[in-house]
């Protein structure tokens, strides 16, 4: 049998959207590989939102991939969701999504409506997001301006959600606090920032691809933040919440993860 050859990458081309879900989203509970990475993701983003303390207008989901999961944990909050990604493959397959052509997010969705204790179906909650979800469009976040699509440009969002984009979109730490800096400026003061990750993670793969990562350490992503005007107002650690933490597998090579929640300080611009 021959070994699997791969391909090391920064190309938002080589993303096979397909792979990507079917790799690391076809179950919750999850394979030995993943350990409980996964339920930490979704516990963090359910516990975030399901009190209602951050709500508002317009939210905007960065580097949404082909998984808006974590608009669905915010959207009974929000009136009109903008989904985004750098990806035009992305992007059309959450098109489709949208379009009700494609369902893919079953077990996660069971999940996090099992998580809120709601009498809401799935159904019943992915047709609100579908109906909330405005705007589908692309989006750099490593850009001074990095959504400039008309009529999202010149929208100050209310809250902005971000799961494992940064630490891929950005090679170095200058990079991501100035991503974090463009990521600032399209939040309202006071608004709410809720961001998913990895930490200390050189690469993840996709397929035959291995997509490289900025290692980024926790008191490096604290410092960060805290610099380009946030207030930090959870930060939940993987290794610190699961008993039996399980990394560094052939998809990725992650240390830890985290699920942060932030505020844009009033008196930053
Ligand atoms: C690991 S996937 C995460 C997808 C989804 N948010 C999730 O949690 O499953 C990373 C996503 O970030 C997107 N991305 C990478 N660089 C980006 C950039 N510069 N701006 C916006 N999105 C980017 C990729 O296209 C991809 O969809």
């Amino acid at each position: 049998m021959s070994a699997k050859k791969i391909l090391t990458t920064h190309k938002d081309t080589d993303f096979d959207p397909e792979t990507f879900v079917s790799t690391y989203y076809s179950s919750v509970d999850g394979s030995e590989d993943y350990g409980d990475l996964m339920t930490f993701f979704l516990n963090g983003l359910s516990e975030a939102f399901r009190s209602g303390a951050i709500s508002g207008v317009h939210l905007l989901d960065i580097g949404t991939g082909p998984m808006p999961h974590t608009a669905f944990c915010a959207a009974p909050w929000f009136e009109e969701i903008t989904l985004s990604d750098v990806s035009q493959k992305n992007i059309e397959f959450l098109q489709k999504w949208k379009d009700g052509k494609i369902n893919h997010m079953g077990p996660v969705l069971e999940y996090l409506v099992k998580l809120d204790k709601s009498s809401s179906s799935v159904e019943k909650r992915q047709d609100e997001l579908r109906q909330k979800t405005k705007h589908i469009v692309k989006c750099d976040v490593t850009k001074e301006n990095p959504v400039v699509s008309t009529p999202v440009d010149g929208i100050v969002f209310d809250a902005i959600t971000s799961s494992l984009c940064l630490e891929i979109a950005c090679l170095t730490l200058d990079d991501y606090a100035k991503s974090v800096g463009y990521m600032r400026n399209l939040l309202k003061p006071d608004g709410h920032l809720v961001l998913v990750g990895v930490l200390e993670d050189t690469f993840y793969t996709v397929g035959e691809y291995r997509f490289i990562n900025l290692p980024i350490k926790k008191d490096e992503l604290r410092e960060i933040w805290q610099k380009e005007g946030f207030e930090i107002l959870s930060l939940k650690d993987f290794n610190e919440t699961c008993s039996s933490p399980k990394y560094g597998n052939d998809n990725s090579d992650f240390k830890n993860a985290f699920v942060m929640v932030a505020k844009k300080m009033a008196n930053t611009i």
